[in-house]
């Protein structure tokens, strides 16, 4: 587990001044909006008899509990206890953990660690961040799957051939497929590579319609961001986008959160079709990531094989075993 680190959690539009449950790392979370959209995040487990705090409702800035309605501040605090008669002191003890959490990127960032967040890595700063002028959805789709898994699927530039033949994926399995791997660069927390593959846009009349011939080369510039975010940019005509995040649930359970961006076809109308097609994607990368052993990538970077499309994959192994031996 990366402890000290900013994860993305959630879709910032997910989030009204409505209480909701998250979980991360086990540990369920509960998050709101104050009365000003500031976002709160608080352990969700009452301190008094343990009720799930995302139950409660939101009054103003608080957050009372739905058992015996305590009350409970943004930083965690509870001033209010129903049940005391008039002037009775509240217990010190009597608040739940708050969490340092941020709004960036259209996701909502917690911080996980016990250190100060100043000086643990900082949110990642996104080159070319979509502007208003895209237009977005949202995806989401839980695997029985290690979050490290999944954030090299997604940023892996081969298994198109094989694993996406229904949707995106191109050129031919049976043939030896040509890959050009960009120049690797290398940053703090994170890495870039950009590959050059075969894309057969054979079903999807998608592609055709901004501009590439069947069986064409496509650009893809893939970037990941620890502890849990890949970022991609697709060289077609027109702007595609990806942001994702791998949200650990357990060992065992990640939930991705795709954002997907696009400059064409902007009209709401294909936003459905754009959500059908990226689910349809992480749909079909389910049965293979979830049938990976180990579930996490090992520690031992020589324990898998690699070969040159697996470039991120090694930077990333390499950045995570750095990063796990500084905890
Ligand atoms: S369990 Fe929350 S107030 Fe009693
Ligand atoms: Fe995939």
């Amino acid at each position: 587990m990366l402890k000290n680190f900013w994860y993305a959690c959630e879709f910032s539009q997910a989030l009204t001044n409505r209480s909701k449950q998250i979980v991360l790392w086990q540990q369920t979370i509960v998050l709101y909006r104050d009365s000003t959209g500031q976002v709160v995040a608080l352990k969700d487990r009452c301190p008094h008899r343990g009720a799930a705090l995302s139950l409660g409702k939101v009054e103003g800035d608080c957050l009372r509990c739905p058992y015996h309605g305590w009350k409970f501040q943004s930083d965690g605090t509870c001033n209010e206890i129903p049940a005391n008669p008039p002037g009775v002191a509240i217990h010190p003890q009597a608040g739940v953990q708050s969490y340092p959490v941020e709004e960036k990127y259209g996701f909502i960032w917690l911080f996980w660690g016990d250190l100060p967040p100043d000086e643990c890595p900082p949110i990642p700063s996104l080159p070319e961040f979509p502007d208003s002028s895209y237009r977005a959805v949202t995806v989401e789709l839980e695997f029985q799957a290690h979050y490290s898994r999944l954030l090299e699927n997604l940023f892996d530039p081969v298994h198109a051939t094989f694993v996406h033949v229904n949707t995106f994926g191109g050129g031919d399995s049976n043939k030896q497929q040509f890959l050009t791997q960009g120049k690797l660069i290398l940053r703090d927390w994170g890495a870039s590579s950009i590959a050059i593959i075969q894309q057969a846009p054979l079903k999807a009349i998608y592609w055709q319609d901004i501009g590439k011939k069947k069986n064409s080369k496509v650009k893809l510039d893939s970037s990941f961001y620890l502890p849990n975010l890949v970022y991609q940019k697709i060289d077609f005509k027109s702007g595609l986008l990806f942001c994702i995040a791998l949200v650990p649930i357990d060992d065992r359970t990640t939930k991705v959160k795709l954002m997907c961006f696009r400059n064409f076809l902007t009209h709401s109308w294909f936003d459905r079709w754009f959500r059908k097609l990226n689910l349809q994607i992480l749909q079909e990368d389910k049965p293979v990531v979830e049938s990976q052993r180990p579930y996490a990538v090992p520690n031992d970077i020589n324990a898998e094989l690699h070969v040159a499309g697996d470039a991120l994959a090694i930077a990333y192994r390499q950045l995570l075993q750095k990063c796990l031996k500084m905890e």
